[in-house]
């Protein structure tokens, strides 16, 4: 790949996308092409197909998703399955036919059985039942997975998949019906730190810049707050906090993506390839971290009768630290690092406007 490429950024306002533009920027990619979500809905194969042709990017980053936690997976069923199935069954087949030079896919550490050993092997994908409360989003993943196996079989191309762990990190979703599990927890300390300190003008401010998603009606921000489980005393958490699950910083994987991209191609790789950080951490004890971080001093509950998913989830990443990449980020720096860029999302959309600008 070569610094004038065209390179196109599927998704690149999202968490994983905006990390990629970050990062081709800083290592000198300046050719590469974006398009917002109302200038091209990927789920039309039309409007796709018509892109792929103008455009000729040469090398394809697929971060474009429907994406969310337990709730939301839970809530939106088949939009997760229609969704993300057909952004990806389209961008993966413009790119076979307008002859994309190499393409990576992203999936998620979903696909793998609920029950499967851990760490989870690439070699686990379709060895036993999905976590039935991801089935749809996962069921997706595995159709692109095995649609970038096939063009690859038939026609060579140079398309492959990544299954990232969980992923956290500047530019996150802090919706709280809809986000993963680290931005619903900094969220909800930084809510309940601002309600002990009594700073209601601040509260009121993250309230209108970040939607709650919950339809609640509440008389005041307290109570609504506070049907939200969080108090100026304590704070509410889903599930038993039991689970283990591992994390790993965006800016990490997206220099992974770039380096693969530049240096590995199917022949090397295969089907999928798991990226992670290889080590994981009891939800409670995340909770805990989260909250210091922020600087709560209260009390964490658990709700139980919420669900916990996986019991645990910690990818093997034998075979890409063997490639020649390993996380840096650790856990302690990228909670720092997420909690500054919550507080301040403005840089955040400046550069991802100013980025567009230069697009345009
Ligand atoms: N976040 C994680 O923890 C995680 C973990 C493992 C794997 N992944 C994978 O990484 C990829 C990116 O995830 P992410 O966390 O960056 O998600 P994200 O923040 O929600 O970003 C997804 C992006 O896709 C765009 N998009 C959604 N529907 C679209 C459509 N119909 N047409 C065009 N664009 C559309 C969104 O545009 P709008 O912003 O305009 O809606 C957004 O920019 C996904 O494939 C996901 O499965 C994520």
């Amino acid at each position: 790949m070569q610094h004038s490429s065209k390179i196109y950024v599927a998704g690149h306002a999202g968490l994983v996308g905006s990390a990629l533009i970050k990062t081709l920027q800083s290592k000198g990619y300046h050719n590469i092409v974006t398009r917002a979500v109302y200038e091209l809905d990927l789920r039309c194969q039309s409007a796709v197909e018509l892109f792929f042709e103008q455009e000729q990017p040469e090398y394809v980053f697929l971060a474009a998703a429907k994406v969310g936690g337990i709730l939301a997976n839970q809530n939106y069923k088949a939009e997760f399955l229609y969704d993300n199935l057909t952004i990806a069954t389209n961008v993966i087949h413009a790119a076979h036919r307008s002859g994309v030079k190499k393409l990576i896919n992203l999936g998620s550490s979903c696909i793998y059985p609920k029950y499967a050993p851990q760490p989870l092997k690439e070699e686990y994908l379709l060895s036993g039942p999905l976590e039935p409360t991801n089935e749809p989003y996962a069921i997706a993943k595995i159709a692109a997975i095995k649609l970038c196996r096939y063009y690859h079989e038939q026609y060579g191309a140079d398309f492959f998949s990544v299954m990232p762990t969980n992923l956290y990190g500047p530019g996150d979703n802090f919706n709280l019906e809809t986000s993963h599990v680290v931005p619903a927890l900094i969220r909800k300390f930084h809510l309940a730190k601002l309600l002990s300190a009594g700073k209601m003008a601040e509260v009121e401010r993250d309230l209108l810049m970040y939607p709650v998603g919950f339809e609640v009606q509440a008389a005041t921000w307290v109570d609504l707050l506070g049907q939200l489980g969080v108090t100026k005393d304590c704070v509410t958490l889903w599930g038993s906090g039991m689970p283990y699950r591992e994390f790993l910083y965006v800016d990490d994987l997206a220099q992974a993506l770039v380096f693969l991209m530049q240096n590995h191609s199917y022949k090397d790789v295969g089907e999928l390839l798991n990226i992670g950080a290889g080590i994981d951490i009891q939800i409670s004890e995340l909770a805990q971290l989260v909250k210091k971080v922020v600087g709560f001093k209260g009390a964490i509950h658990w709700d139980s009768s919420k669900p916990d998913g996986t019991p645990r989830k910690l990818l093997d990443v034998a075979r890409i630290n063997t490639l020649g990449w390993q996380a840096r980020v650790s856990l302690q720096e990228g909670l720092v690092a997420s909690y500054a860029a919550y507080k301040n999302p403005v840089a955040l959309v400046h550069n991802i406007v100013s980025h567009a600008e230069k697009c345009m």
